[in-house]
């Protein structure tokens, strides 16, 4: 399961590519560029093969992915599973891309996912994308910081530029 698709924003030299089960292994390679406790290939694979998920690879100059997106969907909800772009692509817009391609998804009320409460990046992210802060697990990962849950409704206009 791969298909084109262009970006809902200009995310530099990358399309993004819908990918299945068959990406686990490129999704772990880029986890473990990004996460200091990353998902194993084995739990990329679960992860995919799972109903309801949809995944997105953004490639880099060199066709190596440099960046990732998973949601899961059940009905008209959707959790942000993952997202995640490689150091030296940060700040380019592919995070943003990827995550409106997860939020494309034809019929989807509502958005959510949880966040560690000390992840500025990603926090400002989806800020910037119109998430809002709805609940807190305090302790929730085994370091003991807090997880943020955050929610969009879709049909709320994001902030300007937010490219979902
Ligand atoms: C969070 C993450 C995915 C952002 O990816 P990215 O490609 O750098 O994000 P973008 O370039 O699309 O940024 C979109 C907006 O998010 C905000 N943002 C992103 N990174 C930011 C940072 N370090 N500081 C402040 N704001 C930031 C900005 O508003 C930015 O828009 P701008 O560049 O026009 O100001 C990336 O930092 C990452 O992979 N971090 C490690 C993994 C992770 O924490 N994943 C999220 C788990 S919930």
């Amino acid at each position: 399961m791969t298909e084109r698709r262009p970006p809902a924003e200009p995310c530099g030299p990358t399309d993004l590519l819908r990918v299945g089960v068959e990406a686990a292994e490129r999704c772990a390679a880029v986890a473990a560029r990004c996460f200091p406790d990353p998902w194993s290939r084995q739990a990329f694979a679960a992860e995919l093969a799972a109903p309801g998920t949809s995944a997105w690879l953004a490639p880099g100059e060199d066709g190596e992915p440099v960046g990732l997106a998973i949601g899961h969907r059940v009905l008209d909800e959707l959790e942000v599973r993952s997202l995640a772009v490689v150091p030296g692509a940060r700040r380019g817009g592919v995070g943003r891309a990827l995550l409106a391609a997860l939020l494309a998804e034809p019929a989807l009320r509502v958005v959510h996912l949880e966040v560690r409460a000390g992840n500025r990046a990603a926090r400002a992210l989806y800020a910037r994308a119109g998430f809002a802060e709805v609940g807190r697990r305090p302790g929730y990962y085994p370091d003991g910081e807090d997880a943020l849950l955050l929610c969009r409704e879709l049909g709320r206009p994001a902030a300007a530029g937010a490219g979902s």
